[in-house]
């Protein structure tokens, strides 16, 4: 059974599409469901996330869980970001099915390959300007 906070965020979710100016895109699929999730950040040069919105291929837990993310993680540093978890998703989320839980594992790991993306675009960037 949902709870009410994972159809309503299912239904509307506040931060579904793509983020002009994003740089740092975390995507995650699960091979059992099929279900993708992306995460698209932009971080500014104090490493603090202004702004993250997702999207999302999956069932209904997958979609509401990475709506929560993105609120999880705006306006925090990356370190924070960072020690964000399925837990604290699944604590604004309540109730889902057993057999959901991974999708706010989902959401979770979407954030770490965000990221991880984001420092690798860093370094790209740093070699290219120190030639
Ligand atoms: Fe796999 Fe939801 S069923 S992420």
């Amino acid at each position: 059974m949902y709870s009410k906070e994972i159809i309503e965020r299912f239904k509307n979710p506040k931060n579904a599409g793509s983020l002009r100016g994003a740089n740092a895109v975390g995507k995650v699929g699960n091979a059992a469901c099929g279900d993708i999730m992306k995460i698209y950040l932009k971080i500014n040069e104090d490493n603090i996330i202004e702004d993250a919105k997702f999207k999302t291929f999956g069932c209904c837990a997958a979609i509401a869980s990475t709506d929560v993310a993105c609120d999880l993680i705006r306006g925090k540093s990356i370190d924070e970001a960072l020690k964000v978890t399925n837990k604290d998703v699944f604590n604004i989320l309540g109730t889902m099915p057993a057999h959901k839980i991974h999708c706010s594992v989902l959401a979770e790991e979407t954030i770490r390959d965000a990221v991880e993306d984001f420092y690798k675009r860093k370094e790209k960037e740093n070699r290219k300007n120190s030639k």
